[in-house]
C-alpha cells in the first residue's frame, strides 16, 4: 500500500537551485507555501557543495566589467548555440544574487580593501569568478540553508528515493518515491514541482560528479513522454581532474596563475589558444590536452589514464593555502603530493551536462506545472559549452526565477491536480513486482561499469561516427541484459540494491538519448567535437536538438537558436 503526502510545491533536490527556490518561496509567502524538499542523500550533501571555484557575476562595472562583456563571453562560450535573450536575462541578475548571499552570510573571499573578492577564469575576459577560496558550492549552499530554516515552511524528506515523475491529463500529479526506512512507495502529490535534480555525469568512468549524481529527473521528465531533452549530446569535459580518482582541480588554480604543461614540460597551450593561454574554454584545453596526449607528450598513468601536469609550484605557499586550501588538502591525502613543491597529474575527465530538461526563460517546460532549475535544466544558457562559474550563477538565478514563478501560480489558487489509482498501482508494481524480484544472470554493477566504460572510448572529447554508432549498439546491447539483472537484496528496507537498479535504469536511458544526438550532429561545435566533420556548421546545425521519448527509441526534432546581438562568427582564442 503506498502512502501519500500532500504540500502545495514539491522540490525534487537540493542542491543549489533546491535551496536557493525553496528560499525564494518561502520568503515571498512568508512562510506560507507549504513546501516538501526530496533529497536521496541528506540535504546538505547535495553534489553542489562540491563546486570549488567560482560564481560568474559583473560587480565591478566601473572598473571595466559589464553585462555586454558577460554576455559576449557566454555567447562566444557557447560556441553561439546559446539562446542569447536567456543569456542577457542571467546576466542581469547574477550580482543581485551574490549580493543577496552577501547579506546572508557567505563568507566570501575579499579584497585588502574589504570588498568581495573576484579571480580570472576561462573564457572571461574580466575576473568575474566570485568565490569563498575554493569552497564556494559548499559555503553557499550552507548560507542558503541557514537562510531557509528561518522559516518552518518546509518538510525534509531526506534519502528518500524518488523514482517517477507522474503527469495525469497534461499536469504534474505526483512524484513516486520509495522511503528507503519503511520500503514503502511514498506519492508525494502537489500543485507544482520543480526538478532541481542535477545532471548526468556519472554515465562516465573517469568523471568530478559524485556517484548520486545519476541523471534521475532527467530520465523521469524523459518518460513522462511530455517532456523533451534537449541538447543532450554536448557534455562538458573539464581540463583537470586529478589522475586517477577524477576529483576536481579547480580551474581556479589556472586563475590564479597556474601553468599547464606536457611531458616535455612545455606550456603547450601557446599552439592551441595563444592567447587565452591556460584561461581559454574548457572545451579547447580540454581538446589540446587530448591532442598533446596522443601526439605522445603525455606521461603514463594508472589504468590508462595518461596525464599531463598542472602546474602550481611557482605560486607559492601563501596564495596555495589561502585561495586553493581544498586543492592542496585533497592532492595531499589522495596522492600523498603537495603541490606547492610539485606539479599535480591531470587529464580532461567528465564534469557537466550542457544539455538537460527542455524549459523557457522562466525555467517552464511543456507541463505547465513543472519547472526546473539548475544543471538539470536546458534554459539554452549555456550552448554547446559551458564557462566556468557559470553554473553555480546558473543554479542561483533560475532558483529565483522558478521560486518565483511558482509562488506567481500560487497566487491563482490552482487545484490540486488529480492521480488515478491505476499510476499509483502500475508505479508500485513495477519497482517491487518487476525491478525487485529481478532474479535473471546479470550483475547490475557490471552494466553499470561497461556503460561508463562505453561512455569513456565512444562518446569522449573527440568523437567520430563509426565510434560513436559502434557505441549506441553497446548501450543498447546492455539495456536488453539488463532486463535480465539480478537483484542480490530482496529486502524492503534501505535497499540500495534496487536504488542502484533504478539509477542504472536511467544512465542506460541517457546514454542512448545522448549518443543518437550525437549520431545526428554532423558538425563540431562547443564540446561535441567530431573528427569527421571537424567545421562548425552553422547552415544546417544552429538549432537545438530536442530529444523525446519514442517506445524504446529516441526521436529526434530541433527548435530554433534565438539570436539577438550577435552574430556567429569564427571562434578563437
Ligand atoms: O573548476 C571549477 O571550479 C569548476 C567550476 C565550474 O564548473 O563552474
Amino acid at each position: 500500500m503506498a502512502v501519500e503526502r500532500t504540500h502545495d510545491v514539491l522540490i525534487f533536490g537540493t542542491g543549489l537551485a533546491g535551496l536557493r527556490a525553496a528560499v525564494e518561496i518561502a520568503r515571498r509567502s512568508e512562510g506560507k507555501i507549504d513546501m516538501g524538499l526530496v533529497s536521496k542523500v541528506q540535504l546538505m550533501r547535495a553534489h553542489s557543495g562540491a563546486a570549488e571555484g567560482g560564481t560568474a557575476a559583473v560587480l565591478y562595472p566601473e572598473e571595466g566589467d559589464s553585462f555586454d562583456l558577460h554576455s559576449w563571453d557566454t555567447v562566444k562560450g557557447s560556441d553561439f548555440l546559446a539562446d542569447q535573450d536567456v543569456i542577457d536575462r542571467f546576466v542581469h541578475l547574477c550580482p543581485q544574487e551574490l549580493l543577496l548571499l552577501d547579506h546572508w552570510g557567505i563568507p566570501w573571499s575579499r579584497y585588502e580593501d574589504g570588498r568581495i573578492q573576484q579571480r580570472p577564469f576561462g573564457g572571461h575576459s574580466y575576473p568575474r569568478a566570485t568565490m569563498a577560496a575554493d569552497k564556494t558550492g559548499f559555503m553557499e549552499m550552507q548560507t542558503l540553508y541557514d537562510t531557509l530554516v528561518q522559516w518552518k515552511n518546509f518538510t525534509r524528506y531526506d534519502e528518500v528515493f524518488a523514482t517517477a515523475i507522474l503527469v495525469e491529463d497534461g499536469k504534474f500529479a505526483g512524484l513516486a518515491s520509495i522511503d528507503p526506512f519503511t520500503g514503502e512507495l511514498l506519492i508525494l502529490r502537489a500543485k507544482a514541482l520543480i526538478i532541481c535534480s542535477g545532471g548526468a555525469g556519472t554515465l562516465y568512468g573517469f568523471t568530478t560528479y559524485a556517484q548520486t549524481v545519476s541523471g534521475d529527473g532527467l530520465a523521469y521528465a524523459y518518460r513522462t513522454g511530455a517532456i523533451p531533452l534537449e541538447d543532450m549530446e554536448f557534455l562538458q569535459f573539464h581540463p583537470t581532474g586529478l589522475v586517477p580518482s577524477g576529483i576536481l582541480m579547480t580551474e581556479g588554480c589556472r586563475g590564479e596563475g597556474g601553468y599547464l604543461r606536457n611531458s616535455e614540460g612545455e606550456r603547450f597551450l601557446d599552439k592551441y589558444a595563444p592567447e587565452k593561454m591556460e584561461l581559454a574554454p574548457r572545451d579547447i584545453i580540454s581538446r589540446a590536452m587530448i591532442t598533446e596526449i596522443l601526439e605522445g607528450r603525455g606521461i603514463e598513468g594508472p589504468g590508462g589514464l595518461d596525464h599531463l601536469w598542472l602546474d602550481l609550484t611557482h605560486l607559492g605557499a601563501d596564495k596555495i593555502n589561502r585561495r586553493l586550501p581544498t586543492i592542496r588538502e585533497v592532492c595531499m591525502k589522495f596522492l600523498g603530493l603537495d603541490p606547492i613543491l610539485k606539479p599535480i597529474p591531470v587529464r580532461p575527465v567528465a564534469h557537466y551536462s550542457m544539455g538537460g530538461i527542455e524549459a523557457d526563460i522562466n525555467g517552464q517546460t511543456r507541463v505547465p506545472n513543472i519547472w526546473v532549475a539548475g544543471e538539470a535544466a536546458c534554459h539554452s544558457l549555456h550552448g554547446a559549452n559551458r564557462l566556468g562559474t557559470n553554473s553555480t550563477a546558473e543554479c542561483l538565478v533560475w532558483g529565483f526565477i522558478t521560486g518565483e514563478e511558482v509562488c506567481k501560480f500560487m497566487e491563482t489558487n490552482p487545484e490540486l491536480p488529480g492521480l488515478s489509482e491505476a499510476a499509483v498501482q502500475a508505479e508500485e508494481k513495477r519497482l517491487f513486482e518487476d525491478m525487485l524480484q529481478r532474479d535473471g544472470t546479470e550483475n547490475p554493477y557490471d552494466i553499470r561499469r561497461e556503460l561508463r566504460a562505453t561512455m569513456d572510448q565512444h562518446v569522449g572529447v573527440y568523437r567520430d561516427g563509426e565510434e560513436l554508432a559502434a557505441g549506441l549498439e553497446k548501450v543498447k546491447a546492455l539495456r536488453q541484459r539488463f532486463d535480465n539483472i539480478k537483484l542480490e537484496d530482496r529486502g524492503r528496507v534501505y535497499n540500495t540494491n534496487l536504488f542502484h537498479a533504478l539509477e542504472i535504469e536511467n544512465l542506460l536511458d541517457l546514454a542512448q538519448v545522448m549518443i543518437t544526438g550525437a549520431l545526428a550532429r554532423t558538425e563540431s561545435r562547443g564540446g561535441h567535437s567530431r573528427r569527421d566533420y571537424t567545421e562548425r556548421d552553422d547552415d544546417n546545425w544552429l538549432k537545438h536538438t530536442l530529444a523525446w521519448k519514442e517506445g524504446d527509441g529516441v526521436k529526434l526534432d530541433y527548435s530554433s537558436v534565438t539570436i539577438t546581438k550577435w552574430k556567429p562568427v569564427e571562434r578563437k582564442y
